[in-house]
């Protein structure tokens, strides 16, 4: 290939010149890394390449500089965005399906730096240049010769260089290519982005060097004993001091070990040396089986709590520090998730290590997908077409060299979204004849026949439960249907986590928990992908798809993650961490025993600890520890109730909650001491009737009723309320749609429903049918409908005000006129109150929000936040914030004026700084405008959040069906 031969961009080749590939292991041989600032030139297209970039006498004087490793597009975003922006989409190619070529306008990088040989480097051996990952295709010159050229964006490519190098120093040049062949096998739901995105460094081989190793360690759970075999292409010495072992590479050697799981991530140090080279490994020994159709690791089956995660940092886009990566693992971590699946491509090498480290179970992605021919009736997929063949199998080896060192590593994935093909095929029995002690996963190809485990996407509950009994329905192939009915099961993406939601998780678990063919699933998915951005007066915001101006594009789609943006943790991960508690905890109030079930698969639970919380009508009034026999996985343990705890409970007057929580005990690698694993309360209403006494009678006044310190407008609408200003309260049936309300793949939107014409919701209308001033109540009686719909609800409003407890009573009773085929978004009532009345405190649920079928994370107890604070910043907003089952709230102003909502017996809360309208026009947090009125809800009940977004709506039980409906609450206020 000619300097200016660039028919390597459209070429299926995935790459020439490159050395073979390799686990390269951490190594004492002389290594420098080439990060830092390299200059850097932007051209148009391969019709505006820079002439002789690549020559050392070439004058990049006046090019900018930028740091490598880089995207380029995430450059100076909110300033001139000198190198492009960001494109989201997801499945569809950003550019016309004709594969391998790629248009034009194929923005191409031309990157350059120089670098010193030190005068040490040693004289003998190889030196080669090794990119981590250059997105998408690329070529490498050193002193102005070409080396060779690669793709595979999210993969390592080495270079041998060692004929070109001269001592002092030495140029080396880069030229990369936004789109390419290979960016038809990238067609991964993601930001496309482009750039020397991971590490780039000169390494040493030495004569007679490691230039790979691959370490076999299983553990035989019957014996104890752990087998290790290192691999080597040279003959070298293998020592694992702290086992004993010294023993020939090739040679197998059995001692007793400790085994690695991801909950007890044991790793011995080896180090595999020859006379030129030291190595160093760190070996996990672990067995990954499938015995009677059913996943198990070392013997056991495991059940994955797991999260996809994408590679994605706000300001840097797929360039993260190995703080982030821990970061990330830590949260994760701390959230009780115990598996990653790489999607879709292998992360950062880094990442794995700390996968080992700190204990996550991994399913390594390949970097292929091919969604878009999906719309094209798969024609030309790549995945299916032998002229891609190499390319597909030179990935699969890839990731495969360099990744067999990892015990985290239970299974290789073939790639996401790709259909079927006789590439996956040979993909998948490459990787069975490399490594046939961990298994391959596709989700593609649902028949299962080259895999050895089945594995969906966003299969609704009730299939699961059929698959668990492996009663699914057959596949075409009856050969293929009973090779697939005895493989385990894995929902390598559920529950999408797009705005509020996913709704649905326990009940996910439940069924994962009731059956061993199910070994778990991995949510979709870890982090919203939004791009930081800052308006012109320094205010935040995430950017998502579209907000660059993309022609093409699928919006806010790209942020569905657990944690915002900013990795902040989401209350779907809240929710999500009390899902998946590793530890189950059952308080019984009448036996007056405490029981626990360990739910891990390996751990006991002696690193926890375990405490408990009395609390009477929300205050705490006694707490201590508890005493608990070790339980060893999967057994339970059960005692009685401490005596402090008993008596404790004997004194309440109020309603009383006991409370249980087990926390480390002493400090993890990932958390510290006391950091609270699993919790379990039993509630106990009081009993006592409520005193009701007698009602004042309501008065006809000019312009309107009083009723005690209640006054009310001639359309009989609560106005001031013992001084206070109070606008409604009013029936409420709509809210802002969340993302899983108004995506349908296909079909009609619950949100479009709630929207159309005959419904309205959005817009509804009160007409007062009849205001009947009683003895003991005023009755007001209304129909809400919307303009042009026939459908409506009947309203009827009933106040008394009860003077000794000074409080104004409402019993709201709803009946449906006309059908109502769809479910209600939230039935309530609204009201509005000055601004000043920010600061709320409610006894209920909390902290944080919770719906009908996302609330398991939603402890009963006494919570104060600021209205803010009671805000959750969706990237798109919609409805958010809803407390559920509180007894009474109260919003306070400065001055120490209040307003109290009782329920009878609870109600769901919420209150923001604006309306529901406002929150359904924003299309980003920070176009919210405070307004000077406060908006509050407070709802019998709300619609579920499902996760129809990318999967199931909420599942019966959780659906807001219309019916006739009564409910009541109480209004008071407190002065100074
Ligand atoms: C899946 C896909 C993911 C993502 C998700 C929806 O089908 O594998 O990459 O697109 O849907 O967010």
């Amino acid at each position: 290939m000619s300097r200016t031969d660039v028919t390597y961009v459209e070429s299926v080749s995935p790459g020439n010149g490159r050395c073979a590939p390799r686990s390269a292991p951490a190594s004492d041989a002389a290594a420098i890394g080439l990060d830092g600032e390299w200059r850097f030139n932007l051209a148009a297209g391969l019709h505006d390449l820079s002439e002789g970039f690549e020559a050392p006498g070439f004058d990049a004087g006046a090019w900018d500089a930028v740091a490598v490793p880089s995207i380029w597009q995430m450059h100076d975003l909110d300033g001139e965005a000198p190198y492009g922006t960001p494109q989201y989409v997801n499945i569809h190619y950003p550019f016309p399906v004709d594969p391998p070529r790629v248009p034009d306008a194929n923005p191409t990088g031309e990157y350059r730096r120089t670098f010193t040989l030190p005068a040490e480097w040693p004289a003998t051996g190889r030196t080669l240049l090794r990119f981590e990952g250059v997105d998408s295709a690329f070529a490498v010159w050193v002193n102005g010769i070409l080396l060779g050229d690669g793709k595979g964006s999210r993969l390592p490519t080495e270079f041998d260089a060692t004929e070109h190098l001269v001592p002092g120093e030495n140029t080396v040049a880069v030229r990369v290519h936004q789109w390419s062949a290979g960016s038809y096998l990238e067609d991964q739901d993601t930001w496309r982005v482009s750039g020397i995105f991971r590490p780039v460094a000169l390494v040493h081989r030495p004569e007679n060097g490691i230039d790979d190793v691959f370490a076999h360690a299983d553990y035989d759970h019957a014996t104890g004993l752990g087998t290790l075999r290192v691999d080597a292409p040279v003959s070298a010495r293998l020592t694992v001091p702290e086992l004993g072992i010294d023993a020939a590479t090739g040679e197998t050697v059995t001692v007793p070990v400790e085994p690695w799981t991801a909950e007890t991530p044991r790793l011995y140090e080896a180090v595999v040396a020859t006379e030129t080279e030291r190595v160093s490994l760190r070996i996990g020994f672990r067995t990954v089986t499938i015995e009677d159709g059913v996943l198990k690791v070392n013997g056991k089956p495991i059940l994955l709590r797991g999260v996809n995660r994408h590679e994605w940092d706000p300001d840097t886009g797929r360039t993260l520090t190995v703080e982030t990566m821990r970061h990330d693992l830590e949260l994760m971590k701390r959230h009780n998730v115990n598996a990653v699946r790489t999607s879709h491509y292998p992360p950062d090498r880094r990442f794995l290590d700390l996968c080992d480290e700190l204990g996550v179970w991994v399913i390594d992605e390949c970097d292929l997908e091919t969604h878009g021919f999906y719309f094209y009736g798969w024609r030309n997929n790549p995945a299916d077409d032998p002229q891609w063949r190499e390319a597909c199998l030179d990935r699969m080896a890839r990731m495969v060299e360099r990744d067999k060192n990892h015990a985290s590593i239970i299974m290789w994935s073939l790639g996401n979204e790709c259909h079927a093909g006789v590439n996956l095929e040979a993909m998948a029995a490459w990787a069975k004849q490399r490594d046939p002690d961990r298994l391959v996963h596709s989700e593609s190809d649902y028949d299962s026949g080259y895999v050895d485990v089945y594995s969906r996407m966003y299969v609704p509950h009730d299939e699961l439960e059929l698959i668990g009994r492996r009663e699914e329905e057959s596949t075409v192939d009856p050969a293929l249907d009973e090779h697939r009915r005895g493989l385990p099961f894995i929902l390598c993406e559920y529950a999408h986590a797009m705005g509020n939601g996913p709704g649905g998780l326990a009940d996910y678990q439940r069924v994962f928990e009731r059956h061993e063919r199910i070994a778990g699933g991995f949510i979709w998915e870890w982090i919203d992908q939004g791009i930081r951005r800052r308006t012109e007066d320094g205010r935040e915001w995430f950017a998502y798809g579209g907000d660059f101006g993309e022609t093409l594009h699928d919006g806010n789609f790209i942020t569905d993650g657990l944690v915002f943006s900013d990795r902040t943790p989401s209350p779907g991960l809240v929710e999500y961490k009390k899902v998946i508690e590793p530890v189950r905890i059952a308080i019984d109030p009448e036996d007056r025993t405490i029981a626990v079930a360990n739910g891990y698969d390996f751990a006991d639970t002696g690193h926890l600890r375990f405490t408990w919380r009395m609390d009477d009508d929300g205050s705490l009034i006694a707490q201590g520890e508890l005493e608990l026999p070790v339980a060893q996985a999967g057994e339970s343990v059960q005692v009685p109730w401490p005596d402090e705890l008993s008596k404790a409970f004997e004194t309440a007057g109020g309603e009383r909650a006991v409370s249980v929580h087990a926390v480390l005990a002493g400090d993890s690698a990932w958390a510290q001491a006391g950091h609270e694993i699993a919790w379990g309360q039993a509630v106990l209403p009081c009993t006592a009737a409520p005193v009701a006494g007698p009602a004042a009678s309501p008065v006809a006044v000019a312009g309107g009723y009083r009723l005690g310190g209640a006054e009310f407008d001639a359309l009989g609408r609560l106005r001031v309320l013992d001084g206070i200003e109070v606008e409604g309260p009013q029936l409420d049936l709509w809210r802002a749609p969340v993302d899983n309300d108004r995506i349908a793949w296909g079909g009609t939107s619950t949100a479009e429903r709630w929207r159309d014409r005959s419904a309205g919701l959005d817009r509804l209308e009160h007409k007062v049918l009849d205001i009947a001033a009683g003895d003991r109540s005023l009755k007001v009686t209304t129909r809400v409908g919307a303009a042009g719909a026939e459908r409506a609800m009947h309203a009827e409003y009933e106040w008394t005000y009860r003077p000794e407890s000074a409080t104004l009573w409402l019993n709201v009773a709803v009946d449906p006129v006309g059908e109502w085929d769809f479910p209600l978004p939230r039935l309530g009532v609204r009201l509005a109150v000055p601004k000043a009345f920010d600061a709320a405190t409610w006894f209920g649920g909390g902290p944080g929000e919770a719906y009908a079928d996302s609330r398991a994370a939603a402890r009963i107890g006494r919570y104060e936040a600021s209205v803010a604070q009671m805000q959750t910043p969706y990237v798109l907003p919609q409805e958010n914030g809803s407390r559920i089952d509180v007894r009474w709230a109260r919003l306070a102003s400065p001055d120490g004026a209040a307003l109290r909502f009782s329920g009878a017996p609870h109600f769901a809360f919420t209150v923001r700084p604006w309306t529901t309208e406002d929150l359904a026009a924003a299309t980003h947090p920070h176009e919210l405008v405070e307004r000077d009125r406060l908006s509050v809800n407070l709802d019998a009940a709300l619609h579920g959040l499902g996760s129809a977004s990318c999967g199931p709506g909420p599942l019966p039980e959780y659906r807001l069906q219309a019916g006739s409906t009564a409910f009541s609450l109480g209004f008071s206020t407190d002065r100074g």
